[in-house]
């Protein structure tokens, strides 16, 4: 049975018979090794419950507190194999959302007016090593060309931009238009915000797409892409990146691709020369392990 699917009652019957106990008993021993005093402890709840207060079902500051303190990414690292040549994981994100559109291959996850520069996203999804894997679920989502993800917009994020799940084909092959994400930074207008604030650390994240990965009969992965020219790849906030989830992209003026897919072209970033009319091209490919 996949750790992810474990039933409510399991998971209570876990929580209790042991979770619970183990960390009562390092809270325990922290309080005594540090001698923790009434007004510090009056201070963190303080803190948890304006945690609490700024929660809704689309900011998800626990997970956000979680991001930044790095559990969120030791528990995904843990809940997946690292294997040379499968991919590895990355933290989920405050942003998902689970009722993120189902598209065709090929289609585009964004509109004329959403900002930022065009990129076609295509590649494959294999049964580690190499075997071409039809029918597994591509479910991404990312920023758009402001750093800002279609949840956190005034409308709820109703016009589901930059988000969308897909299905690879019988070569195991996915493809989509969109907008390229851009580097962000984690919202700091919350109680997390104050604490980096107060750690005088780094709240920007670097470019990246998300991803879950889902397939019959194989772990389920969540992972991110994170793109090598963009800047905070060293001091990522959550804690996401890893080597091997550093791809790079290319600049593509392939006109058969342009109308295959109805790409908007733009001049090349940084030259504005019409005879660089292109869009960006990512192509990668997903090796995912069975359970
Ligand atoms: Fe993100």
């Amino acid at each position: 049975m996949d750790a992810n699917d474990v039933s409510m009652n399991d998971l209570t019957e876990r929580v209790v018979e042991h979770l619970l106990v183990e960390i009562v008993k390092l809270l325990h021993n922290y309080i005594r090794d540090v001698q923790f005093t009434p007004a510090e402890w009056a201070e963190c709840w303080k803190f948890l419950t304006k945690v609490g207060q700024i929660s809704t079902d689309s900011r998800h500051e626990f997970i956000l507190l979680a991001d930044v303190l790095g559990i969120s990414a030791l528990i995904e690292f843990q809940s997946y194999p690292s294997i040379p040549g499968a991919i590895e994981s990355s933290p989920l994100g405050p942003f998902h959302v689970d009722s993120s559109p189902s598209f065709s291959n090929g289609d585009t996850m964004s509109s004329e007016s959403t900002p930022g520069e065009p990129v076609l996203t295509r590649g494959r999804v294999l049964r580690f090593p190499d075997t071409p894997l039809a029918g597994a679920t591509i479910d991404t989502w990312h920023s758009d060309g402001h750093g800002v993800y279609d949840v956190e917009y005034d409308d709820g994020g109703s016009g589901f931009i930059c988000l969308g799940k897909f299905v690879t084909d019988a070569d195991g092959k996915f493809e989509y238009a969109c907008i390229k994400p851009v580097s962000y930074s984690i919202p700091l207008d919350g109680p997390v915000g104050d604490l980096l604030k107060k750690l005088n650390m780094n709240g920007n994240r670097p470019a990246h797409m998300h991803f879950i990965l889902t397939a019959p009969g194989f772990k389920k992965l969540v992972t991110a892409l994170y793109f090598g020219d963009s800047d905070y790849l060293d001091s990522d906030p959550v804690w996401g990146v890893k080597q091997s989830l550093i791809v790079s992209y290319t600049w593509c003026q392939n006109l058969d691709l342009v109308e295959k897919y109805g790409i908007i072209e733009i001049p090349r970033p940084g030259e504005g020369d019409k005879n660089s009319l292109g869009f960006w091209l990512l192509e990668h490919d997903f090796v995912l392990l069975e359970e």
